[in-house]
């Protein structure tokens, strides 16, 4: 982003400089006011929208509300999953409560952050499937609560999870089929050293294959293209699955094999924030095969 912001202040200021003077010549106190001005009335002509109102707005029809008391919760920004603070798997709830019908298929977004992008999808699709979203962030996961509260949806339900730790479990006590299982913009954890921490691992990547149903599906997406191949190496690995490269589908790839657009209808919180950026996002999608 440094780079991003800094390559569109040397727009600004080349663009100062460069027609400025043919107006008349100036000294270099009036350029720098020029300049000012100029920058200025950049800032008025431009929409005063920061990415984080762009998520709202994307979100608008939610009409969730942003003044919620969530008490004296601890926020961090990033966590160590591999802390012995989140070693202990999340207690398996009991889905009659959770959800109004247990037996509907499930999808499941593992590291899902605020949770909006799930909602949004499970207003769209109440009595078709269910929706769990998984969240090593405890104070995300409080606020998830209070909007599923706020939108009385009885298909989602959210946990405080650490993902590779309690998925194998909490998919193999749900009562109906996993249909669906997404990971979308995963914490990157660049260092080598840190890698480890990075939430897809091999046995996550097996309990999704083996709990998934035929022809259920795993999304995967991420704007940072080494987090994007690492999970494509995995889930390419695994004979079970197939990826959907759009020649038999309506969904389109680019010529390495990414889709061109999320294909959920909406886009996630990261990849708003990262495509704000000028970034681009690199998506797959796979299918099981048929036993
Ligand atoms: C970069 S955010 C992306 C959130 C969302 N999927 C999106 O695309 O906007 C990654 C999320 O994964 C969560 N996360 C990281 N490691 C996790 C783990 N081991 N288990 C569950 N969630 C995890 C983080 O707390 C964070 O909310």
């Amino acid at each position: 982003m440094g780079f991003w912001c800094g390559w569109r202040m040397l727009q600004i200021h080349s663009h100062n400089k460069l027609m400025l003077p043919l107006f008349r010549p100036l000294s270099s106190s009036s350029i720098s006011q020029a300049v000012v001005t100029v920058q200025d009335q950049q800032q008025l002509q431009k929409p005063q929208l920061r990415s984080s109102q762009l998520v709202a707005l994307e979100y608008a029809d939610l009409n969730l509300s942003y003044n919620l008391d969530l008490g004296h919760v601890r926020i961090r920004q990033h966590v160590n999953p591999l802390s012995s603070s989140f070693s202990a798997p999340a207690q398996v709830p009991d889905w009659n409560q959770v959800f109004a019908d247990p037996a509907l298929p499930l999808m499941v977004d593992i590291g899902c952050g605020s949770g909006r992008f799930l909602m949004w999808l499970a207003k769209r699709t109440p009595k078709v499937r269910n929706y769990l979203g998984l969240e090593i962030r405890q104070r995300m996961v409080k606020r998830a609560e209070e909007w599923v509260k706020d939108l009385a949806l009885d298909n989602i339900h959210f946990l405080f999870a650490n993902a590779p730790i309690s998925f194998k479990q909490l998919v193999e006590s749900y009562p109906g089929p996993l249909q669906l299982v997404s990971i979308l913009c995963p914490d990157p954890h660049f260092k080598q050293k840190h890698r480890k921490r990075r939430v897809l691992q091999k046995p996550l990547v097996g309990a999704i294959v083996d709990n998934l149903t035929p022809g259920g599906q795993v999304f995967m997406q991420s704007d940072v293209l080494e987090v994007a191949l690492d999970m494509k190496n995995q889930f390419d690995e695994v004979d079970e699955l197939r990826h959907i490269d759009g020649s038999n589908t309506a969904i389109l790839c680019d010529s390495e094999g990414w889709l061109l657009s999320n294909p959920m209808g909406i886009r996630t919180e990261r990849e708003i924030h990262a495509e704000y950026e000028g970034a681009k996002i690199y998506r797959r999608l796979y299918e099981k095969k048929p036993m």
